[in-house]
């Protein structure tokens, strides 16, 4: 099972100068909560932000580079082929794919739930989410998130399986 897990805003914005746009504690919490005791995929940018792999979750980067140095226990693959195959390999694991858009765009062939925070507010975002066609996804839930100083703008947790 593949499953793509992002945020973005009214204008479909999920980045800004290599990180996110906006502070959504909620957001994180949920993040958190899906992905703890799953595979996390991120694009090599993406892991940056980061900082270290995340805790009790099996990390996975994709990157071209077949030098650079990731820390122990992260597994480096180097094309959607690579992910595939190690899909077909470990049919148990849920596979949460964290982006970033260019990890998105190569795998939306593939993915078969689609977990979206909605964001209720435009930010100031130089990546976006690429365009999926929603036609082939059905909405099976979605949930208002809770604001508050620590998440102050409206948004909604969306989930979507594959038609
Ligand atoms: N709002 C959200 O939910 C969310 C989620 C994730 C990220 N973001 C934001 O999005 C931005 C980063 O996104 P991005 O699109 O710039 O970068 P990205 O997708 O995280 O990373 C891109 C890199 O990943 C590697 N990569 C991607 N597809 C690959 C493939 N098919 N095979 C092998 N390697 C592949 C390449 O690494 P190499 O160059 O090393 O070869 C590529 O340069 C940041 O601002 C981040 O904060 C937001």
């Amino acid at each position: 099972m593949m499953i793509f897990i992002w945020a973005e805003d009214l204008n479909h914005g999920i980045g800004f100068k290599g990180h996110l746009p906006w502070h959504l504690s909620s957001d994180m919490k949920f993040f958190k909560r899906m992905t703890t005791g799953n595979t996390l995929v991120s694009g090599s940018r993406t892991f940056l932000t980061y900082g270290k792999p995340l805790p009790h979750r099996k990390n996975i980067v994709l990157t071209t580079n077949r030098q650079k140095q990731y820390p122990e226990g992260v597994l480096v693959l180097h094309s959607v082929d690579d992910l595939l195959t190690y899909q077909e390999h470990h049919p148990e694991e849920t596979i949460f794919i964290s982006g970033g858009a260019k990890v998105f765009a190569s795998l939306l062939p593939y993915v078969d739930e689609l977990v979206r925070t909605r964001i209720d507010h435009e930010f100031e975002v130089d990546t976006y989410m690429p365009t999926i066609d929603y036609s082939l996804f059905e909405l099976v839930s979605s949930e208002p998130g809770v604001v508050d100083e620590k998440s102050p703008y409206p948004h909604f947790f969306d989930r979507f399986t594959r038609k």
